[in-house]
């Protein structure tokens, strides 16, 4: 086996004992078997089918690193790779193909196999119960729009908490509950493709309702040592200048997008800020009675932050239509900051310091609650390039990447930041979404054309030596 060194020879950053050093995955991402062990289909399965040239390369969900078969090989690899804690979500329409029916045994038996063979490695197992993928007979029934879905959702996390919990203790309701709203009802980039902030808005809503009712049935079952928590993507939103409007700009950008969800998660209610601004527009949702007891009574334990880029606004330049629909970007303007650094490849800006800053407000803002990086990586395209002649690809960038956020993440650990790990996204090179296979963020490369075949790149084995030594 291939050990790479750390070159230095002192640990200069050194974690909490204890410290979760893992990576994090997404069902539809990884698993395949699309069609295969009783699985219902969801939307993705769906939405390619009908649009098969909406992916990159004409690639779906189908065709991914399936470790649906090879999960033994996948552990096998994560433990090689210093994991001790790992990330994945159960695909609720394998759970229960039509969403709100049977349960499908061959499913609670994968995930039984998955979760012991991670045990019998020491690895940890962070299980997400939403990762975008709606199962396409609640989608056929409005998804989140339809309120009785929150209810099929509730149902489907109370038997995921009964059957795996015993031996699982970190839950995830969600995962970046604000992209399916951006994606499916904002900005076409997922199944429905709808564009219409009032339906956003509801979807949104109806998101936290059914967040809330999963965190009710976890903690009416009271398991033993178990945490339920939310995964959100904070981008933290920083304003062109300290003039006002810009101040401004970057404070509703804020509350659409990351308060939108942290405040009722961690704090139990919406800001007020958020509901004038609805209410000034005439969006607010339809709610229920009993809506704001519900989620002011179920806010999670433990909170998983993704971060990857910053969201730079300024003030609108040119007046906005006021007859045209109603879209967040009335409010603000994309800023681009001269000289920001960039990675091409996924077109997004690369900030270090936003996971401090992201760190220090929910220290300051959100009761020091307990916290993670639960995803954090860099996308590259045609990594085969940097093969070697051994057969590693060398991810000396990623390195870099990651090495520069957790010398933030140990700052904000030493301002007292009750930070508890650090997961890369992702573990191996996965189908992702619309871009299918066209950027690569993995620990571990997956060559398609040769069967699937892994490889574990440089930053894995990099990754070891900083697990092992708890620091770099
Ligand atoms: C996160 C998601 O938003 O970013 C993942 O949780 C996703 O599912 C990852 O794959 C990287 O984004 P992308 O679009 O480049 O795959």
């Amino acid at each position: 086996m291939t050990t790479i060194k750390d070159t230095k020879q002192e640990i200069q950053f050194r974690f909490p004992k204890g410290f979760w050093w893992g990576s994090a995955t997404s069902a539809t991402q990884i698993e395949g078997a699309a069609r295969e062990g009783g699985k219902g289909l969801n939307i993705w399965d769906y939405w390619y089918e009908k649009e098969p040239n909406r992916f990159f390369n004409g690639i779906g969900p189908d065709k991914t690193s399936d470790f649906y078969h090879r999960y033994k090989e996948d552990i096998r690899l994560m433990k090689e790779t210093g994991h001790n804690s790992f990330r994945f979500s159960i695909s609720w329409s394998r759970m229960i193909p039509d969403g709100s029916g049977e349960i499908n045994q061959e499913a609670v038996n994968f995930y039984n196999n998955v979760i012991n063979e991670l045990l019998a490695n020491e690895i940890e197992p962070f299980v997400n119960l939403f990762h975008f993928d709606m199962p396409l007979a609640m989608q056929k029934i409005g998804g989140w729009e339809n309120r009785d879905v929150t209810d099929a959702y509730a149902r489907y996390a109370k038997i995921c908490f009964e059957l795996f919990g015993d031996r699982v203790k970190k839950w995830f309701t969600h995962n970046e509950p604000i992209v399916p709203v951006e994606g499916g009802y904002l900005y076409d980039f997922h199944y429905p493709n709808v564009v219409d902030f009032q339906r956003a808005v509801q979807v949104a809503y109806h998101t936290v309702i059914a967040h809330a009712k999963a965190v009710r049935e976890f903690k009416k079952l009271d398991i033993q040592d178990g945490k339920i928590g939310i995964i959100l993507n904070l981008t933290p939103s920083y304003p062109r200048s300290s003039h006002p409007a810009d101040l401004k700009a970057s404070h509703i950008a804020d509350l659409f997008f990351n308060r939108s969800f942290l405040d009722p998660a961690v704090k139990g209610e919406y800001p007020q800020d958020l509901i004038d601004l609805l209410k000034e527009h005439g969006y607010l949702p339809a709610v229920a009675e009993g809506d704001r007891a519900l989620i002011k009574q179920n806010t999670v334990d433990l909170l998983g932050i993704n971060y990857y880029q910053p969201r730079r606004v300024k003030a609108k330049e040119n007046m906005p239509n006021p007859d045209a629909p109603l879209m967040p970007e009335r409010f603000f303007d994309p800023y681009v900051m001269p000289g920001r650094k960039m990675n091409p490849h996924r077109g997004w800006e690369i900030y270090e310091k936003g996971i401090y800053d992201i760190l220090i407000n929910v220290k300051e803002n959100y009761g020091n609650i307990e916290c993670f990086i639960s995803e954090n990586g860099m996308g590259v395209e045609g990594e085969e390039r940097f093969r070697d002649e051994k057969g590693m690809i060398r991810d000396d960038y990623r390195i870099e990447f990651i090495r520069e956020h957790l010398k933030w993440v140990h700052q904000a650990i030493q301002e007292g930041v009750n930070v508890k790990g650090y997961h890369l996204w992702t573990f191996m090179d996965n189908w992702s979404w619309t871009n299918a296979y066209k950027n690569r963020y993995g620990f571990v490369s997956v060559n398609l054309d040769k069967d699937g075949e892994r490889t574990v790149k440089k930053s894995g084995y990099w990754f070891k030596t900083v697990a092992e030594n708890n620091g770099f």
